[in-house]
């Protein structure tokens, strides 16, 4: 079965966080030519509208005949009273979100425990831990009430093992697998599925983010193996959606095949 064709995205209402880039903007794309409706939010206006024009083009393209309805919302996540006031600026016949992908996050820098940024530390923890507890405690009392829902939470390999350099953002991600870990217990009387994807490196803009704008740097990341792109992990997302309504998929740890651990991989070959 493709997943493009999944008769279960159809028409679903599919809210994603971080969709003006990498995975968050490939993720919109993919669930588009499902035939899904979409909620994008990021905190960058220029970029979200352009993901939101190509997946209402990937959509048209499809041919699916339901779907494919897009609202953009400015948005950081990191900052509590602007998603306190997410409800208002989510349209009435966009309101029956079914899936909700929390996705928005970054890490700032390689700094040693003692020199890292006190504005690195807070800026992870805001977005990454605080960011995505602030929506999906938003929306899970929605889900809750209408007995339906899919929480999916874009964690890390970081958050299974940490690594030199990553103290911050490494802890940012192991709270993000343990509060993933909650719901998943808490909603078990329920039909509401939780999953976090742990993806391994994926070449987005990411390590540029982390490198602070050095693109050569961020390169040097990914030199000499083949990583994982925005749309493999997209296509992880979208097949945790589509299984069907009894299946849950609880994690997903996805991998480049050159890549075993966080600072174990075969660089051998060339990209
Ligand atoms: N790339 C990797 O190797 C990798 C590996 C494992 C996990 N991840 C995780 O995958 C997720 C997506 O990362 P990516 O690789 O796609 O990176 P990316 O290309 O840098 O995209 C990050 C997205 O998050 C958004 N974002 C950041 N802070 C935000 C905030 N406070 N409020 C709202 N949106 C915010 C950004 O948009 P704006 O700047 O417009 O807000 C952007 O759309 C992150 O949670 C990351 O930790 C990535």
């Amino acid at each position: 079965m493709s997943i493009f064709n999944a008769s279960r995205l159809l028409g679903k209402t599919v809210l994603i966080t971080g969709a003006s880039a990498g995975i968050g903007a490939a993720t919109a794309i993919l669930f588009a030519k499902g035939g899904s409706n979409l909620i994008l939010l990021a905190r960058r206006a220029d970029p979200l509208e352009k993901v939101a024009e190509a997946a209402r083009a990937a959509h048209k393209a499809s041919g699916v005949q339901q779907g494919g309805a897009v609202v953009t919302i400015q948005l950081d996540v990191s900052d509590r009273a602007q998603v306190a006031a997410l409800w208002s600026k989510v349209p009435s016949n966009f309101r029956n979100i079914d899936i909700l992908v929390n996705n928005a996050g970054s890490a700032h820098g390689l700094d040693q425990v003692g020199d890292v940024l006190d504005s690195d530390i807070d800026a992870m923890f805001a977005t990454n831990v605080f960011g995505l507890i602030s929506v999906t405690q938003l929306l899970i009392k929605d889900f809750k009430a209408r007995n339906t829902g899919h929480v999916i939470n874009v964690g890390s390999i970081a958050g299974r093992e940490s690594y030199a350099g990553g103290s911050a953002y490494c802890a940012s991600k192991a709270a993000v697998r343990a509060f993933s870990g909650s719901l998943l217990r808490e909603v078990v009387n329920t039909p509401i599925r939780v999953t976090e994807i742990q993806p391994g490196m994926v070449e987005t803009e990411f390590s540029i983010v982390r490198f602070r704008g050095d693109k050569s740097a961020a390169d040097k990341v990914y030199d000499g193996l083949l990583p994982l792109t925005a749309e493999d992990i997209a296509e992880e997302i979208v097949w945790a959606a589509a299984r069907p309504p009894h299946v849950n998929l609880a994690e997903v740890y996805v991998l480049p095949v050159n890549q075993a651990s966080p600072t174990l991989a075969f660089r051998g070959g060339s990209k």
